[in-house]
């Protein structure tokens, strides 16, 4: 493990006013999104989008990284450029979701339990040799009445500790991601509560497994009421919580901390990363990374009109430049 590279990566995803993009959407994911407007899912259709999201003009002064998904990092424009070698010539830095999905956890309904730590070795191996400096692993936590148990998230902590340690022997930078999914009626305090707890749980994990926290990304859910909560929480609400629960429960020397939209509307998550910058100084290097609130636009301008791939690019790097404004607390 080579801390000065990890630590250099880690540095150069979070840079300010820059944050990371997802375009990782497992196949299934990518195809659901595909078939509620109507688009074709194939592989070659799939490309096509991704060759938009890869070649958008500009974007690079917005986006550190890319995460991709293991077809996209194979994959090639139209005229034969490979989509790794397109972002390596924008000094963006490529991103794999390593994780394989997940299952459920033992008999309580709701808990959920991340694969794909099997061959993990051999596929970061042949990852580092396509160019890919960091990496990402997705745990998702339901809050219900019996969910998520401490032996759920005790599980999920120690699968993250070997993927960390794993990448980090590649010099490759995990991202950790523990995402508390945003279904549901709970309240802000709820998940405050279960946020808090999954975060004292999985530190003290990794440490102990020897991961390197500064060479680290946590990428986290926002501390926000259910999607189906009577009462809303309000950006400064979001912005109030979810910074009193990261600052008590992660380490300061972190290598950064990068936001999930998860689902919230795309204006909802800009203007609450953006209160979240009113506040003076952070301990740590605190943007965004994500998906759907940046994609959303250009998806939708895309499956209308599949001809016109600049406007769906401009407006991808519109709403990667708003939420590069909140990253900073300009967004108005
Ligand atoms: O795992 C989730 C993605 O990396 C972020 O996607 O912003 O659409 O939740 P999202």
């Amino acid at each position: 493990m080579n801390i000065d590279i990890l630590k250099r990566t880690a540095n150069r995803l979070v840079i300010s006013p820059k944050g990371i993009l997802a375009i990782d959407e497992s196949t299934k994911t990518c195809n659901s999104r595909f078939e509620k407007l109507g688009v074709p899912t194939t592989e070659e259709k799939r490309r096509e989008y991704r060759e938009l999201l890869v070649t958008a003009k500009g974007i690079e002064k917005y986006i550190s990284g890319y995460i991709c998904f293991d077809e996209t990092v194979r994959q090639s424009t139209k005229d034969g450029k490979k989509f790794t070698d397109i972002l390596k010539s924008k000094k963006i830095d490529i991103g794999i979701k390593v994780d394989q999905g997940t299952k459920d956890f033992g008999t309580n309904i709701g808990d959920k339990i991340t694969l794909g730590l099997d061959g993990l070795s051999l596929r970061l191996d042949e990852y580092k040799k396509i160019g890919a400096t960091f990496a990402k692993w997705r745990a998702i936590y339901n809050i219900g009445e019996n969910t998520p148990s401490e032996d759920c998230m005790n599980a999920n902590a120690e699968s993250f500790a070997k993927y960390a340690l794993l990448c980090q022997e590649h010099d490759i930078v995990p991202i950790v991601e523990p995402e508390i999914l945003i279904d549901g009626d709970h309240t802000i305090e709820e998940c405050y509560e279960v946020t808090a707890k999954n975060l004292d749980i999985i530190f003290p994990i990794l440490k102990s497994a020897g991961v390197y926290i500064p060479g680290i990304i946590l990428k986290t859910s926002m501390v926000i009421a259910g999607k189906s909560s009577q009462n809303q929480s309000a950006p400064d609400e979001v912005a109030e919580f979810t910074l009193k629960c990261l600052k008590a429960h992660v380490p300061a020397d972190i290598g950064g901390i990068v936001f999930l939209s998860g689902g919230q509307e795309d204006e909802e998550a800009t203007l609450n990363l953006n209160a979240m910058h009113k506040s003076k100084r952070l301990p740590w290097p605190l943007t965004f990374s994500y998906g759907r609130a940046i994609q959303n636009p250009a998806l939708n301008s895309w499956a209308k009109n599949s001809t016109d791939v600049i406007a769906a690019q401009k407006l991808l790097v519109e709403a990667a430049k708003r939420n590069s404004q909140a990253s900073v607390g300009k967004y108005k």
